[in-house]
């Protein structure tokens, strides 16, 4: 079973080659950071623009790169949501139109569950059950994954996910989109200590999270002081520890209520050098294994698009209808067509 897996549900576009039993053959990206980093952030309209220039190519090349050609493809995935919708449709009809000339079926992948199994593209890859902290730009959940599609949220974000409070805060900080990088970056040379931001959340019971008033915590600490470089770093070093430590704690909870022995660390915030490490002492402490994937694959990337497709194929489970797109669709929620 061999899949081809494409992602176009914000300002990536992907395209990767999964193969059942080989694993990964082929991925490729190309990202359109310098096309907004003008404005600011994403501008939907361009992305989708983008995203019609880049698909064609980037198919071309990932099957190259596979040392393959689309007769041994078995079945195209794409993301069919949550994300900006534009920019959904553009990867949905281009795959529908793949499949369509390549006589395959095509199949619809939920951009979260993407996330959530992309560790499994990795050589310790664990099995199921496994507890997964979810962190992206747009999503923050600790969720208990029992199966391929059998998903239990046990928290999440009420307001802010956390990768938008790293981009919040690093434009606040001066930094250029997309910052939550670049924020991290900069907390490597801040003192820990001289602003202590508070641990939203963690004096309640319950797996719940809050991030958006450390934005505010971060803003009150900058103002009426001299912006230098000390004072950025240690403001950014602030709220990375207080982002970090929340995580952890609730992961740490989390573990102890669901008894699971692998906690996985996914999206794009577990590229993040300090949560990757303090996950690691956190699960080793509660007697689990951390399974985090390689950053590329925590952001958004085509391998986990293809991956989670081929999974979805093997259980006979695809759709050959309608071209499907959701901007927004909860984990394990139905999809219907446009
Ligand atoms: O999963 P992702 O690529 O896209 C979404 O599905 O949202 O996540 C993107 C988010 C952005 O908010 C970005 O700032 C954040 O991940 N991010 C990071 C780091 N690298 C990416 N946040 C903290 N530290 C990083 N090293
Ligand atoms: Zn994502």
């Amino acid at each position: 079973m061999r899949v081809i897996g494409i992602e176009t549900s914000c300002d990536e576009t992907a395209v990767a080659v999964y193969d059942a039993a080989r694993g990964l053959l082929a991925h490729r990206l190309y990202s359109q950071i310098p096309l907004h980093r003008a404005y600011g952030g994403v501008v939907p309209e361009l992305a989708s623009r983008d995203h019609v220039r880049r698909l064609l190519p980037l198919v071309r090349e990932a099957l190259a790169d596979a040392g393959t050609d689309r007769r041994t493809i078995d079945g195209v995935a794409y993301t069919a949501g949550p994300g900006l919708i534009g920019a959904l449709l553009v990867g949905a009809g281009f795959a529908r139109s793949l499949a369509y000339a390549w006589e395959r079926p095509v199949v619809p992948v939920h951009h979260l569950e993407g996330h959530l199994l992309a560790p499994l593209l990795e050589a310790d890859a664990p099995g199921f059950p496994f507890l997964a902290l979810l962190v992206s730009g747009g999503h923050t959940q600790l969720v208990d994954v029992r199966g391929l599609g059998d998903y239990r949220i046990l928290g999440e974000s009420l307001d802010d996910a956390a990768g938008e409070a790293f981009d919040k805060t690093a434009k606040l900080l001066g930094l250029p989109y997309p910052g939550g990088a670049a924020l991290a970056r900069l907390a490597e040379t801040g003192r820990p200590g001289r602003f202590v931001f508070p641990r939203p959340m963690l004096d309640r019971g319950g797996l719940d999270f809050s991030f958006s008033g450390l934005k505010t915590a971060a803003l009150v600490a900058l103002r009426g002081r001299l912006l230098d470089d000390e004072t950025r770093a240690d403001v950014a070093r602030a709220f990375e520890d207080a982002v970090v430590d929340t995580l952890a704690e609730k992961s740490r909870r989390a573990l102890e209520a669901t008894g699971r022995r692998s906690l996985v660390l996914a999206g794009g915030v577990g590229a993040n050098r300090r949560l990757r490490e303090r996950l690691r002492e956190v699960a080793r402490a509660s007697g689990a294994a951390l399974h985090v994937p390689r950053p590329e694959f925590c952001t958004d990337n085509g391998a986990m698009i293809a991956l989670a497709g081929c999974m979805r194929l093997q259980t006979g489970a695809h759709r050959d209808v309608s071209i499907t797109a959701r901007a927004a669709w909860e984990l394990g929620g139905q999809l219907t067509g446009v």
